[in-house]
């Protein structure tokens, strides 16, 4: 039996799509029961809290694999160890870690939290894969599309610093693909997309799909600080967002390799087919109404 965690989430949802569509035997864990019952038809739900200690072994129970994965907070060291060690005592045999990209090399930020989940998850000598992924397609309607549809415009201060996005859901197959266990086990895989863009020819390619004009703005990183701030984001997740992008700026986002191809045994998505996909998204009320 599967154990699906973070089943609401971006990433977790798509793990849970792909688990399901696979017919494994499965179950997802969520928070609350108003995100349950958006579970795929067919999959057990169950609804608790990585903070919540006690509960953890009866979630587990029949679970020989877990895909691990928590939002990105302060408390996501703290709240995945909880789960990993409940993993040690309730036998489970294989874990799969969502980590992130920089996790091996970057001390700062999300990958250093990272990092120590991976580290916590090693000590234990429990079976796992570890995926650190690049960014994901999502975060682009996520955290563009609002100022675009508004505006025409995504601001930022990425400079000409390229990132090889990739899609939830080519994340989502190979977990599944990892939560089997086998060849994958004891495996660290740095996934990255097959294109590396500029947020500029990004900003090309949102217009090509969304038929108006986009543009990207580049501004300094405190200009872009204060309006994270005004925008009522925590301090700790501002800083966070900052220290991310100067991993991205020094040159660590665009890599392109054979890895997620390979993995996945065909051709990863593309930005141009999500963006065909969700162009929607990008488009003025007025336009699309
Ligand atoms: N965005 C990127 O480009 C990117 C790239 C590389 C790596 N990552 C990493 O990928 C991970 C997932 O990202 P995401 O965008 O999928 O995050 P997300 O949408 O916030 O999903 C996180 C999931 O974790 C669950 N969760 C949060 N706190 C929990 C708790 N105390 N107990 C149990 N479950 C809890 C959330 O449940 P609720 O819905 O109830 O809150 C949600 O289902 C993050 O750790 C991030 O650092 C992201």
């Amino acid at each position: 039996m599967i154990l699906v965690t973070g089943a609401s989430g971006t990433v977790g949802k798509a793990v849970l799509n792909e688990v399901a569509r696979s017919g494994a035997k499965h179950k997802a864990m969520y928070r609350s029961a108003d995100e349950a019952v958006k579970a795929p038809t067919g999959t057990q739900t169950v609804i608790t809290d990585f903070a919540k200690k006690e509960t953890l072994a009866a979630t587990l129970r029949d679970v020989d694999s877990v895909y691990l994965v928590c939002s990105p907070i302060p408390d996501l060291v703290q709240l995945e160890s909880n789960m990993i060690e409940a993993c040690l005592a309730a036998g489970v045999k294989h874990i799969v870690l969502n980590s992130a990209l920089g996790a091996g090399d970057y001390a700062k930020s999300f990958p250093s939290w990272h990092r120590k989940v991976e580290d916590k998850l090693k000590s234990t000598g429990l079976p796992f894969t570890i995926l650190r992924p690049n960014s994901f397609h999502q975060n682009v309607v996520t955290y563009f599309a609002p100022s675009i549809r508004a505006q025409g415009v995504f601001y930022s201060s990425m400079g000409n610093a390229k990132t090889s996005y990739l899609d939830v859901r080519d994340i989502a197959a190979v977990a599944a693909k990892a939560l089997a266990g086998g060849e994958h086990s004891g495996k660290t895989y740095e996934l990255n997309g097959p294109e590396p863009l500029t947020y500029a020819a990004l900003a090309e390619k949102i217009s090509k799909h969304a038929g108006r004009p986009v543009q990207y703005a580049d501004i300094p990183a405190e200009a872009r600080r204060n309006a994270m701030l005004d925008q009522g984001m925590p301090a700790w997740q501002v800083d966070a967002l900052l220290d991310l992008q100067d991993y991205y700026t020094s040159g660590n986002g665009g890599t392109v390799d054979q890895l997620l191809p390979t993995l996945l045994g065909r051709q990863p998505i593309t930005m141009d087919r999500f963006l065909a996909e969700f162009a929607g998204e990008f488009r003025s009320q007025a336009a699309s109404a």
